[in-house]
């Protein structure tokens, strides 16, 4: 993939602005990265709090060849790339189904996957946000939420050199997404990467409903299996997914 980085000092959102070039015809690879964003959105229409240079703000356009079934499987295949991009510096990330990077059970990195029809067929915007540092926090997110700083006391890095990092994870695991056999060496990778993968007591909370159980793997498309206490398994295409404390766990 050919990337192109167009940088700004501030704007609404890295998404909006993708998926406009989108449509303007920008070519699969274009990544848009902000300093701040006034805008920042979030999944299930919640806002990203983006502070100046507090945080990564990338998004990325992609212009998929891939079935309709599989692409859900963008969201983890970025999951995986904001993992590797943060295990090379020394973090050990884990990932939670389906899009929130986690460092010691809290949030360091989420991404917003966006669609769009374009002249030149359908695009797929991948908006990344990466916590760099935690000080500029408000105060509802300081027990759930965490950030490179706070985790790697020493480290030297610079917003430039992660989005450089990331666009490469990002390039091979979209390869890999791509070649014959991709979605299902997808899965295989991700199951290597989250301790959410199976046998985790969660609760998953639905647009009309909340419902508990334990992780049971991903069916082929990228989807969660959850097994129910009862025994019976269902499968979640979109929910938040919340661990349980032992105390919690079987108590539905
Ligand atoms: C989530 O966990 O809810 C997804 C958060 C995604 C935030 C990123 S920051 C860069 C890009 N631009 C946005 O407006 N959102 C995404």
């Amino acid at each position: 993939m050919n990337i192109t980085v167009l940088t700004f000092d501030t704007i609404d959102s890295t998404n909006t602005e993708a998926l406009k070039q989108a449509r303007q015809g920008a070519d699969e690879g274009l990544c848009i990265v902000a300093r701040e964003q006034t805008a920042g959105r979030g999944r299930h229409g919640r806002s990203w709090v983006s502070e100046k240079d507090s945080g990564l703000y990338f998004s990325i356009v992609l212009r998929p060849k891939l079935d309709t079934r599989s692409l859900p499987l963008i969201t983890l295949m970025a999951g995986m790339a904001v993992h590797d991009t943060l295990q090379e510096l020394g973090l050990k990330p884990d990932i939670k189904w389906v899009n929130d990077i986690l460092v010691d059970e809290k949030k360091i990195s989420g991404i917003l996957a966006e669609t769009t029809e374009t002249a030149n067929g359908l695009a797929v915007v991948v908006g990344i946000g990466i916590n760099l540092k935690s000080s500029n926090f408000p105060a509802e997110l300081a027990d759930s939420a965490t950030s490179i700083a706070e985790k790697l006391t020493t480290a030297n890095f610079s917003a430039d050199q992660l989005a450089e990092n990331l666009t490469k994870y990002l390039s091979y695991f979209y390869d890999i997404l791509k070649a014959e056999g991709g979605p299902e060496q997808i899965i295989d990778e991700w199951r290597t990467r989250s301790r959410y993968f199976v046998g985790k007591p969660v609760r998953v909370v639905l647009e009309n409903e909340t419902v508990f159980g334990m992780t049971d793997g991903l069916e082929s498309n990228g989807a969660l299996r959850l097994r129910k206490n009862d025994g019976s398994i269902i499968v979640i295409q979109a929910g938040d997914v919340e661990r349980l404390r032992a105390t919690e766990a079987g108590a539905n």
